[in-house]
């Protein structure tokens, strides 16, 4: 099966289910995902007026207020996703972004970023050597001295097939050309953190996270 059939496929079966995951878990792990964020990017690039972003899988577009927040500009902000039903939802909410509408791995166009993001998408992809094309084409898409950004989950979900772990041994494996890698654990388990509720800052210890957040910078 296609990379984009294989996609439609697992997020039909989730529609719906998006309900769930609005909670005090969303709450906090999203506010700990931003903060680091924030903190990891401005220790390794500086963000201006021509500052560049390009989220791959971009959903439907719930990163876009956070890439504001770090200071790039909508001019400069760019998101691509495959699920139409979600392209759609970006272009009616955030009409001043530009959006690449599309498998990323067929995204052809000369322009390179300073940053390019993603965010639990390769756990969705769950062939090795589509998951090798994503990760080049990423990197092609980067300028010199531009970052790659990731968020992803580091452990297997024992109840959902749909999703693979990427480990941080494949991670560094698919940008082993960084030359400058930062990597960090975050995001108190789902599990763990959906029982403690408000108490997710007393139980987020490195040990009960789930995700990494990382940048591999190109020379
Ligand atoms: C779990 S969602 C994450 C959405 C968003 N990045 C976030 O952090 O909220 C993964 C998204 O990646 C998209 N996706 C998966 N493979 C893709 C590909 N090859 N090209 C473009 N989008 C893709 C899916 O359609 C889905 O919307």
């Amino acid at each position: 099966m296609s990379l984009q059939k294989d996609i439609t496929k697992q997020y039909g079966k989730r529609t719906g289910k998006e309900k769930l995951y609005n909670s005090d878990y969303s709450y906090f792990s999203e506010k700990e995902r931003a903060v680091k964020i924030k903190e990891l990017v401005k220790k390794i690039i500086l963000i201006n007026n021509n500052t560049t972003i390009l989220e791959i899988g971009a959903g439907q577009g719930g990163n876009i207020p956070l890439l504001r927040e770090m200071d790039f500009n909508d001019d400069n902000i760019f998101v691509n996703e495959l699920l139409p039903e979600r392209v759609m939802h970006i272009k009616n909410n955030y009409p001043t972004i530009k959006v690449y509408e599309g498998n990323a791995l067929e995204i052809d166009f000369d322009r390179k970023f300073d940053c390019i993001f993603q965010s639990t998408v390769f756990t969705s992809v769950l062939n090795d050597d589509q998951r090798i094309a994503l990760a080049n084409k990423m990197w092609k898409l980067l300028k010199p001295g531009g970052i790659i950004l990731w968020y992803d989950f580091i452990y297997n979900n024992p109840n959902n097939s749909d999703v693979k772990k990427v480990s941080v041994a494949e991670v560094k494996q698919l940008f082993s050309n960084a030359t400058q890698i930062s990597i960090e654990k975050v995001t108190l388990a789902p599990p763990i953190g959906r029982l403690v509720g408000k108490m997710y800052n007393l139980f987020n210890i490195p040990f009960l996270r789930s995700h990494i957040l990382a940048v591999f910078q190109k020379q």
